[in-house]
């Protein structure tokens, strides 16, 4: 669809009460930057555990609208944080286009059926219907946007096509993506392929969520940090350009390529708002690659949130003055883990929320 068709139908919502993370976005003006955090709805919240454990598995969370609204309120109401991220999963897109994935307990995803060649993408559904295929998920954000009633904005996210070809080649995480990398080089017709099969997709699916209420929306590139310059400059820019330019002139975007610090200075042309730091990424070396024109988002290292709440405090606060007052949105470097102790996270939250 249109971008500007879209952005003529908007429906009405209820004013946010705490749009911080919008307005950070946009590089308006704000009392203190936003905060919230990646994997935030999920196994660090003994609620999250209660709800997962009364459901088959994660999957069927994922597909109950009124369980995935539960969940992806939980962390704004036990932990305070500036944003909700609708509870879903990135790996939703290869599912609509006929690769289902399993989530394997302790082992993580696997995808019993791959793509590997030309003659693969034949099996491939070519037009993801969101509201079809993807139901469930818009379902989930319109309950949560009634339910928050407006309290604090919602993310609607996807993976990039690069991180979504990796599992559907490879069928199940890897440490270098050997496979997904030797095909962008011995074929690259494939790979060219089903990108633009996935970016398509993914670009009608984060229509979807805006339209079905998301009010920002991220974009996952977790494993950006195993492609070259070039190679990532000749297969991925001009999709994620094209993924920019559809929803932007929607909501604010962000990417965020995990490991791309060497990438910053070709993400800086994205027309997006916010770029994603891994907590590799020294902050002021990022600001001066990517200039003014852009919000930074993250980025503490997630295992500190293991350390003692006076050490949590003393990182934070040297984060917070790394990154600056202006066009900062705060955030780990990556997901929180599953162990770290609740009361550590809010200290975290709280750091930033009192620094103003
Ligand atoms: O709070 C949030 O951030 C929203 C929910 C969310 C999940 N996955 C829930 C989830 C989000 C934004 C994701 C994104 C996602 N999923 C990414 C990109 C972000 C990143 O971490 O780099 C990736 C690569 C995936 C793929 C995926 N899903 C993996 C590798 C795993 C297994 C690893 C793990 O953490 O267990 C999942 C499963 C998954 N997705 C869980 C959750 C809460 C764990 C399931 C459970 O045991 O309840």
């Amino acid at each position: 669809m249109e971008a500007q068709s879209l952005l003529n139908n908007k429906p009405e919502r209820a004013p946010l009460q705490n749009d911080l993370l919008l307005r950070a976005a946009r590089g308006e003006d704000v009392e203190r930057p936003p905060v919230w955090l990646m994997r935030q709805a999920g196994r660090i919240l003994p609620e999250y555990r209660a709800v997962r454990a009364k459901m088959g598995g994660f999957k069927d969370l994922v597909e109950s609208p009124v369980h995935a609204s539960e969940v992806t309120i939980q962390p704004v109401d036990i932990l305070g944080v500036d944003a909700a991220i609708i509870f879903s999963d990135i790996l939703v897109i290869p599912e609509a286009m006929g690769l289902p994935y399993e989530l394997v307990e302790k082992v993580g995803p696997r995808f019993p059926e791959v793509v590997r060649t030309v003659q693969d993408l034949k099996r491939l559904r070519t037009n993801v219907d969101p509201e079809v295929h993807l139901s469930y998920v818009l379902d989930a954000i319109r309950q949560t946007k009634r339910d928050l009633a407006g309290r604090v904005p919602l993310i609607g996210f996807c993976g990039a096509p690069w991180t979504i070809f990796c599992y559907m080649v490879e069928g199940k995480g890897s440490k270098d993506w050997a496979l997904p990398r030797r095909l962008l080089w011995e074929q690259p017709a494939f790979a060219h392929s089903l990108l633009d099969s996935i970016t398509e997709a993914s670009i009608a699916y984060l229509q979807a969520q805006v339209k079905a209420g998301a009010d920002l929306v991220q974009i996952f590139d977790s494993w950006a940090g195993v492609l070259s310059d070039g190679l990532y400059a000749e297969f991925m820019m001009p999709r994620l350009q094209r993924m920019c330019d559809a929803l932007s002139p929607l909501v604010p975007v962000t990417v965020f390529a995990k490991g791309g610090a060497h990438l910053l200075p070709q993400l800086a042309d994205l027309s997006c708002h916010t770029l994603g730091l891994d907590w590799q990424t020294d902050p002021r070396k990022a600001r001066q690659l990517v200039g003014e024109e852009k919000t930074l988002q993250g980025n503490l290292d997630p295992s500190i949130l293991y350390a003692s709440p006076e050490v949590i405090r003393k990182k934070t606060q040297e984060m917070l003055s790394n990154f600056g007052t202006r066009r900062h949105i705060a955030n780990l470097g990556h997901g929180v883990y599953p162990d770290v102790n609740p009361e550590h996270v809010k200290v975290f939250v709280e750091t930033v929320q009192k620094s103003a």
